[in-house]
Order: C-alpha cells, then sequence, then structure tokens
C-alpha cells in the first residue's frame, strides 16, 4: 500500500526518520542560509525574542525536552532569561510572567491540545508567540503571531526522532541569529559546526550494528534502565529515557547525576542498566564518579563519550563535534539504542500501544 511505498526499504518508519536525520539537519541550513553564507530568520521574529525581557518555552513530550536545550542555546547566546514548561501543568503554575514577555511553542505537530490551550490563555493576556513547528498551517502555526518551520519532512513513527534534532538545530540558529543582531556574535561558526553535526549523524547512522549489540546486551531482559547525564547531557538522558519507554515499554527514567545520590540510587541492583552520558568536558570528572558510584552497587554501566573525552571502559565514543551542539549527535545512538530494543522485545516501534502521534485533547 501507500504507506509501504514511502517507508521505502525500511522495516519502520522510525528507523527511516532516524536515517534521515543528517539530511534534515542539511536542508535546515540550507533553509535558513543567508546570501553570505551566514544564517538568518525573519526580521521581525528576531526583533520579537531581543525585545522580550524573558521568554517562556511550551511544549509536550520530546518537545519539551528539546525546549530544554533550546534555553541553553538562548541564554548562553543571546543572554535573554528563559523559563521552559510543560503545556498541561502551565495553567495550573502558571509563573509570574515578566513585564515583556514572548511565548515560543514548539510542537512537531502543531496540533498538541495541551500547548494549543496555553497558547490561547496567554493571547488573551494580548503576549506574543512564536511556533516553531514541522506543520505550516498547523493549529498552533496559525494562532501564533510568528511561525519557524522545522523543514524535516512528515515525521510519522510516533516516537518523535528528526523531529526533536530539527527543532534543536532551528533553535540553536534562532538562539545564534538573536545574539548576533544584539552584536553578540558567537564565538564559532555555527553553519559550520551544523555541518558537522550532519556529518556525526551520518557516521552514527552507519553503526547500528553497534547499536543492535549494545540493544541485546543491556535491554534484552531488563525491567528497567535508567540514563543519567550532567548540563545537556542530563536532558538528553531524559529524552533517550522517554523514547526507550515509549517504544520499549522498558520502565526507564533519566537522572541528573548529582541527583542519583539523593534517592535513586535506591533502586540500582545487580545488573540494571545504566546509560551515562559524557560529552561535555566541564562535567566529565563528576558523571564519571556517579558511573563509580552506581557500578560499586552492581550496575552495568553503558557510556556514551565523546572523542577527546573518551576512557577505556566506554561502551560508545561518538564522533568529536562543538560541545554545546553535542546533544544532535547523542540522541542519534539512543533512538537507535531504543529502536533495537524495542525491534529484539516485538513491540510495535512505529506504533506503541496507549500512544498517539499527536493528542488532541487535554
Ligand atoms: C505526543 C507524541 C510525542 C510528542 C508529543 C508532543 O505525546 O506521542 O512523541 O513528543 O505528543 O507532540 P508535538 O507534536 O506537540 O511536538
Amino acid at each position: 500500500d501507500a504507506s509501504d511505498i514511502e517507508k521505502g526499504t525500511y522495516p519502520h518508519y522510525m528507523l527511516k526518520e532516524i536515517d534521515e536525520q543528517p539530511l534534515v539537519t542539511r536542508k535546515i541550513i540550507a533553509k535558513y542560509r543567508n546570501e553570505d553564507g551566514g544564517i538568518t530568520v525573519d526580521a521581525d521574529i528576531v526583533e520579537a525574542v531581543n525585545s522580550a525581557d524573558r521568554i517562556y518555552i511550551i511544549a509536550a513530550g520530546t518537545s519539551y525536552h528539546a525546549g530544554l536545550i533550546g534555553k541553553q542555546f538562548i541564554e548562553n547566546w543571546a543572554k535573554i532569561p528563559v523559563e521552559v514548561h510543560i503545556a498541561s501543568e502551565f495553567s495550573y503554575n502558571m509563573p509570574l510572567l515578566s513585564p515583556n514577555p514572548l511565548f515560543i511553542f514548539i510542537s512537531q505537530s502543531g496540533e498538541t491540545a495541551d500547548s494549543r490551550s496555553v497558547l490561547v490563555q496567554i493571547k488573551e493576556l494580548g503576549h506574543k508567540a512564536l511556533t516553531i513547528t514541522n506543520v505550516p498551517g498547523s493549529t498552533l502555526s496559525r494562532e501564533a503571531d510568528y511561525t519557524l518551520l522545522l523543514h524535516a519532512g512528515p515525521e510519522i513513527a510516533v516516537a518523535s526522532t528528526k523531529a526533536y534534532t530539527a527543532q534543536l538545530a532551528v533553535l540553536s540558529i534562532l538562539a545564534a541569529v538573536a545574539a548576533e543582531a544584539k552584536g553578540q556574535s558567537l564565538e564559532f561558526d555555527l553553519t559550520k559546526e551544523l555541518g558537522i553535526v550532519a556529518n556525526a549523524m551520518e557516521v552514527l547512522c552507519d553503526q547500528k550494528e553497534e547499536m543492535e549489540a549494545i540493544a541485546k546486551e543491556f535491554f534484552a531482559t531488563t525491567r528497567n534502565a535508567f540514563f543519567i547525564g550532567r548540563s545537556v547531557d542530563y536532558y538528553v538522558g531524559l529524552e533517550g529515557a522517554l523514547k526507550l519507554k515509549e517504544i520499549s515499554y522498558i520502565q526507564a527514567e533519566g537522572f541528573a547525576g548529582g541527583e542519583l545520590k539523593h534517592g535513586t540510587i535506591a533502586l540500582i541492583e545487580n545488573g540494571t542498566p545504566i546509560i551515562a552520558l559524557a560529552t561535555q568536558e566541564h562535567v566529565n570528572l563528576s558523571i564519571r564518579g556517579n558511573v563509580k558510584e552506581v557500578v560499586a552497587r552492581g550496575a552495568n554501566p553503558c557510556i556514551i563519550s565523546m572523542k577527546g573525552l573518551e576512557e577505556e571502559d566506554d561502551r560508545f565514543v561518538l564522533p568529536s563535534i562543538h560541545e554545546e551542539l553535542a546533544p544532535l549527535a547523542a540522541v542519534v545512538p539512543l533512538q537507535l539504542i531504543s529502536y533495537y530494543a524495542a525491534l529484539h522485545r516485538g513491540c510495535d516501534v512505529d506504533k506503541p500501544r496507549n500512544l498517539a502521534k499527536s493528542v488532541t485533547v487535554e
């Protein structure tokens, strides 16, 4: 049928969409490039970002995880304070808003009801909204003042993959362009570094056998799994855990490395899989300290590090890319490992039980 044609030779949409990430990243660079080879975003959007005294990112699921990393880009580069909120919680726990806020809605589908209800609420208050979405003409896009498109192509698998990395790429571009407009240019060439990310994604997508081996080794029969990281690695771990639980039904949780000792370490038993991310030099020693703590309690560690920071027992080493963009590449092995874990556990990868691609009810 038609869907089989779209899948091409792939057994699942999810695998196809994971593989499309290098291409999507390159497409985003091309879409946001200006004549001088730099990057550009509509002037009115840049103006809206830079005139805000605070940015509120609203999203759900994987898009929320992208928002956590987007906050780092915007705060580090454009120097605007950012809060990231789960859409469904925002209405009850509405923070005290700053005098001049900008709301950024991140939504692959542009149809998530929880996010839309926040959009309606903040529009009534007279605030401005930017939607970052994969679907032109979607509800969140139509009802916001501004839209930035992900250009990721249709995402069919319920578990989001290429939309997540596209969200990170677009957020990085928005943050860099806003910084530049304020005269605070980045210390590196974002276009070039995103190109390096795309190449790294390609290398990672070519290492499927290794990912399958890791999935079999760590997730064949386990009941639970933990992802740990510090700084942005923590946020990538949250996304890795979400992927694993969505499609393989393994109870997976992401934790900040430093928070383990405050509770979660009680759950470590003999053989509990711990996926530790080590892509950030400034926290490398601390995260490796956390790994030692869990190993001493019997955990089965799978350390995923980045070239330049690797140590002897690391299970997998990512190609070297700019540290601040590491999440765009670090998530790829986590997506693939989840895919193979689900596959070998006989789960319906593209249509996991109880989940919908876009949730249009609150
Ligand atoms: C659903 C999907 C998730 C997605 C979330 C937010 O729960 O199953 O994969 O991350 O909605 O969707 P959105 O389209 O707003 O990004």
